[in-house]
C-alpha cells in the first residue's frame, strides 16, 4: 500500500492521503473532551424522558391507569400513543413499526408510554411502574426463528435466489453432505446508548440532537410523527459514541418521543436510555438458523448446493430484507457455486425487531458455505484451506481453480478477484502448513489441551443493494484567513470517516489536514443523505468532498493566474503553498486575493457511484461497486475438559486497496476481528423461554470481548493493492468486510475439537462457541 500518491495537481508534494493520521478527535476522546449528546450543556428548563414497557411478550392492552404516575411529584406528564399528531410509525422501509405500543404488545420491553419528569431519577422511577398501571390479556409468543417458519409467519415474503439446476447437480455428485447450523445474534453493545435531545424552536421548529447514523431518516421520522414538514426538523449529530448498525434505524422511536413530547410541552426534552433498557428495547445482529445441502467432488468442488436460512426478525420488518439480501449475495462468499439454490426467510418473532449491524447480513450468509466447506474437507480428509482454495472464484488460466466461474449467482461479474494471491501470500507469511504440521503432532502428544487452525477468506461486496442510497453531498468552506471547515452527510462513529474526509480536502487543496476541520452533520446543511452505512461512508462523502474542493481550487487557480499570468491549469496547490507561472506564495495569500476579487471560496459537492443495478424482485444485477477482499489464520487452544478457549495468534491479510489512512484502516480492521470473534464465540442472548424476556440485558450477564481477549500474537497487514475502480484514491471501504475475518477463530474452534476424534467426525459446534457449545460438540465428537 504505502505507495506514493500522483494526483494531478502535486509536484514533489506531501500527501494528506495514504498516511497514518490521528483520527481527527483522539485527542479529545483520550482527554474525556469530544461531546456526545449527554455532555451537551441542558437548556434551562430541560425535561427528562423515560419508557414504560410491556412486561409481556405478547398480550391484548385492555386497560393503562395512568393517573397514578401522572400525579407523582416531579412527574410533568405521561405520554401515550394517542399523543402522537401524527401517524404511530417509525418504520424505516415498511410502515409495521408503533413508536408506542396501542392494543397490541409485540414483545416484553416494547415501550408503551413516555413519562416526562423534572429529572432523569423520577422519571425513571414512574416508569418502572409499567406493570402495575397495565392491563394485560396474554397472548402464546413465538420467540424461535424455527417456531416462526414451522407457522410460516415472517414480516417480508419468502426471497429466493437460483442458479442453474441445484437439485440435480447435488444428486449427480459422487458425495453429498447435509445438515443444519445455529449462528447466535449479537447485541451492539455502543459505549454511548441511544439517546435524543429535542429542543422546540420558533414557529414550529424542532431542532433534535440524535446519535444516530442516519439523520436524514431521524429528520424525515420526526416531522411525520409531528405532523410537520421535513424542512420543519433539524437533525444534527457531531458524533456517536459506536453505532455499529444499531443507530441506522433504531434510533428513531427515542428521537420521535423525545420530539413529541418537546412539542406538547414547549420545552426541551432529553431521552437517555439506561443499559438495560436499550437492551430489552432495540434490536441486534439477527440469529440465523441454516438447514443446508451440498454435492461435491473428490477435491471437494462444490458441484451443487442448497441452503434455507431463517433469521429471527423480530416483531417488524425493520431493516430485515435488506440484511437477507445481504445474506443470500455473501452466501458465495469467495467461491464460486455453479448450481446453487438458496432461500431466505425472516422469520416473524414475539422479540425486539432486529437491524444492522456490522456486516448486515454478510456474516450470516457467508458463515453458512464456510460450515458447509469445513465439513466437506473433513469428510475428504483434507486441509480445509485446498478444499476452500479449488473453490475460489476463477481469475487468469494458469491453475485448474482458476479457471472456475467468475459470475456471481445474482448475475454480477467479479473482475477485481485478488483472493489467489492474498491466501498464497498469507499462508506463506503465517507459515500455516509448518504449523498445521507441528499441531498434528502436538495434539498427538497432548490429551487434554487441544489446539487448532483455520485459514478462511472473505470477499465482501461494498454498495448499498438500493441504488439510490448510493449518493453523498458535501460542503467545503474556505474562510478568508485560509482556514477550512467541510461538512458532509455522513455520520462520525468513531471510524475516523471525518478524518478520512477531512485529507481527501486537505489533499485536494494542497494544504495540511490541520488546516481543515469538519464539522457536526447536521440537515440544514447537507440535504436527502443516506446513512452511513454498508462501509461506504469514505467512498460516497470521501468523492462528494473532493467534488466541492475541486471546484474551490480551480476557482483559485484561475486567481493566480488571472494575478501572476501563466496557465490556470499549471497551477499547483501543495503544502499549503501555491505554485504560479514559476513563483510560490501561500495559500492564505492566494485566499485573500481571491476574497477581495469577489471570487466564491465555497462549494458544494455531489457524487453518485456509477455502473450500479439491482432487480430487487429477481435479486439480479450489479449491486455492488467492487469487492474488498481479505483472509485470517487463528490457532487456538482448547481445554477439553472445561471448554474453555484461548486465541494464541491471528494474523491477518486484508485488502482496503490504496488505503487512505493506514492507522486508521489497521485499527478498524483489529476492532472489526475482535467484535466478529465476539459473535461467533462469547456474546450470547439468551430469552426465557416461558416469559420472553431477554435475561442477557446488561455486561453482567452478556459478554462482549475485551482488550484482553487480543491474541498475543497479532499481526494485521493490509494487502498491497488498487481498486480497479474509480473510487476516492483508489482506496476501499473497510468497515464491514473485517468483521469476516474471525471465521477463522470459530473454524480453528471446531478444528480442535475435531482432533479429539482423530478428525473422523464432523463437530457440531454451534455459534456463539461458548464454552458449552465447545463440551456439546466435544462429547458428541467422543460419542462418534
Ligand atoms: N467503527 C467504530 N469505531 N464504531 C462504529 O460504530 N461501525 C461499523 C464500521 N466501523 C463502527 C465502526 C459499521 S457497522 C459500518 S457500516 C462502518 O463503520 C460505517 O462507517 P464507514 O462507512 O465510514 O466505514
Ligand atoms: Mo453498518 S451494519 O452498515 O451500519
Amino acid at each position: 500500500m504505502n505507495k506514493p500518491i500522483a494526483p494531478a495537481l502535486l509536484s514533489n508534494a506531501t500527501p494528506q492521503v495514504g498516511i497514518g493520521l490521528p483520527h481527527e478527535s483522539a485527542h479529545l476522546h483520550v482527554a474525556g473532551e469530544a461531546t456526545y449528546i449527554d455532555d451537551l450543556p441542558e437548556l434551562a428548563g430541560t425535561l427528562h424522558c423515560a419508557l414504560g414497557l410491556s412486561p409481556v411478550a405478547h398480550g391484548t392492552l385492555k386497560g393503562l391507569s395512568l393517573d397514578g404516575l401522572r400525579a407523582l411529584p416531579g412527574v410533568v406528564a405521561v405520554l401515550t400513543a394517542a399523543d402522537i399528531p401524527g401517524p404511530n410509525d417509525c418504520g424505516s422501509i415498511v410502515h409495521d413499526e408503533p413508536i408506542l405500543a396501542e392494543a397490541e404488545l409485540r414483545y416484553l420491553g416494547q415501550p408503551v408510554f413516555a413519562v416526562i419528569a423534572t429529572t432523569r431519577d423520577i422519571a425513571r422511577r414512574a416508569a418502572a411502574q409499567a406493570k402495575a398501571v397495565m392491563q394485560i390479556e396474554p397472548l402464546p409468543a413465538v420467540l424461535t426463528p424455527q417456531e416462526a417458519h414451522a407457522k410460516g409467519q415472517y414480516v417480508l415474503p419468502p426471497m429466493h435466489l437460483v442458479r442453474g439446476e441445484a437439485r440435480a447437480a447435488i444428486e449427480r455428485a459422487p458425495h453429498r453432505i447435509k445438515g443444519s447450523f445455529d449462528v447466535g445474534g449479537q447485541e451492539q453493545f455502543y459505549l454511548e446508548g441511544q439517546i435524543s435531545y429535542a429542543i422546540p424552536k420558533e414557529n414550529d421548529g424542532m431542532l433534535v440532537h440524535c446519535s444516530t447514523q442516519h439523520p436524514s431518516e431521524m429528520q424525515h421520522l420526526v416531522a411525520h410523527a409531528l405532523k410537520l414538514h421535513a424542512h420543519h426538523v433539524q437533525v444534527e449529530c457531531r458524533r456517536m459514541g459506536g453505532g455499529f448498525g444499531g443507530k441506522e434505524s433504531q434510533s428513531a422511536p427515542f428521537a420521535c418521543i423525545a420530539a413529541v413530547a418537546a412539542r406538547q410541552l414547549n420545552r426541551p426534552v432529553k431521552l437517555r436510555l439506561d443499559r438495560d433498557d436499550d437492551f430489552l428495547i432495540t434490536g441486534r445482529r439477527h440469529c440465523f438458523w441454516y438447514e443446508y445441502e451440498a454435492g461435491y467432488d473428490d477435491a471437494g468442488r462444490i458441484l451443487g448446493a442448497e441452503v434455507t436460512m431463517v433469521s429471527r426478525a423480530g416483531h417488524s420488518a425493520d431493516l430485515s430484507g435488506p440484511v437477507m439480501t445481504r445474506a443470500l449475495c455473501h452466501f458465495d462468499n469467495a467461491y464460486w457455486l455453479p448450481h446453487v439454490a438458496m432461500h431466505g426467510y425472516s422469520g416473524k418473532t414475539n422479540t425486539q425487531s432486529n437491524t444492522a449491524f456490522r456486516g448486515f447480513g454478510g456474516p450470516q450468509g457467508a458463515i453458512a458455505i464456510e460450515n458447509i466447506l469445513d465439513s466437506v474437507a473433513r469428510t475428504l480428509g483434507k486441509d480445509a484451506l485446498d478444499v476452500r482454495r479449488v473453490n475460489f472464484y476463477g481469475q487468469g488460466q494458469s491453475t485448474p481453480e482458476r479457471r472456475n466461474g467468475v459470475i456471481t449467482p445474482y448475475g454480477q461479474k467479479v473482475e477485481d478477484n485478488v483472493i489467489h494471491e492474498l491466501v498464497a501470500e498469507l499462508e506463506k507469511t503465517s507459515d500455516y502448513r509448518a504449523r498445521r504440521a507441528a499441531i498434528a503432532k502436538s495434539n498427538a502428544a497432548s490429551p487434554l489441551l487441544k489446539r487448532g487452525l483455520a485459514l478462511t477468506p472473505v470477499k465482501f461486496g461494498i454498495s448499498f443493494n438500493v441504488k439510490h442510497f448510493n449518493q453523498a453531498g458535501a460542503l467545503v468552506h474556505v474562510y478568508n484567513d485560509g482556514s477550512i471547515l467541510v461538512n458532509h452527510g455522513g455520520t462520525e462513529m468513531g471510524q475516523g470517516l471525518n478524518t478520512k474526509v477531512a485529507q481527501v480536502v486537505a489533499h485536494e487543496l494542497g494544504v495540511r489536514f490541520e488546516s481543515v476541520r469538519v464539522t457536526a452533520t447536521d440537515t440544514q446543511k447537507i440535504a436527502n443523505t443516506s446513512a452511513t452505512a454498508a462501509s461506504t461512508g469514505s467512498d460516497l462523502n470521501g468523492k462528494a468532498a473532493q467534488d466541492a474542493a475541486r471546484q474551490i481550487r480551480e476557482r483559485l487557480a484561475a486567481c493566480a493566474a488571472a494575478h501572476h499570468g501563466g496557465d490556470a491549469a499549471a497551477v499547483r496547490f501543495a503544502d499549503g503553498k501555491v505554485e504560479v507561472n514559476g513563483r510560490s506564495l501561500p495559500f492564505s495569500a492566494l485566499v485573500a486575493q481571491a476574497y477581495q476579487d469577489r471570487v466564491q471560496l465555497w462549494s458544494d459537492g455531489f457524487y453518485a457511484t456509477p455502473g450500479l443495478s439491482w432487480d430487487r424482485d429477481k435479486l439480479q444485477g450489479r449491486p455492488f461497486y467492487y469487492f474488498a477482499y481479505g483472509a485470517a489464520v487463528s490457532e487456538v487452544l482448547v481445554d477439553t475438559l472445561t471448554g474453555e478457549w484461548k486465541l494464541l495468534r491471528a494474523d491477518v491479510l486484508h485488502d482496503v486497496g490504496r488505503s487512505l489512512n493506514p492507522a486508521l484502516d489497521i485499527g478498524q480492521v483489529e476492532g472489526a476481528f475482535i467484535q466478529g470473534m465476539g459473535w461467533l464465540t462469547m456474546e450470547e442472548l439468551v430469552w426465557h423461554p416461558q416469559s420472553g424476556k431477554l435475561m442477557t440485558h446488561a455486561p453482567s450477564t452478556y459478554k462482549i470481548p475485551t482488550a484482553n481477549d487480543c491474541p498475543p500474537v497479532f499481526n494485521v497487514r493490509l494487502f498491497e493493492n488498487d481498486n480497479v475502480e474509480d473510487s476516492i484514491h483508489r482506496s476501499k471501504a473497510v468497515g464491514e468486510p473485517p468483521l469476516l475475518l474471525p471465521f477463522s477463530v470459530f473454524y480453528a474452534i471446531r478444528d480442535a475439537v475435531s482432533s479429539v476424534g482423530g478428525h473422523r467426525v464432523d463437530p457440531p459446534l454451534a455459534a456463539p462457541a461458548t464454552s458449552e457449545s465447545i463440551l456439546r460438540a466435544l462429547t458428541a465428537v467422543q460419542r462418534g
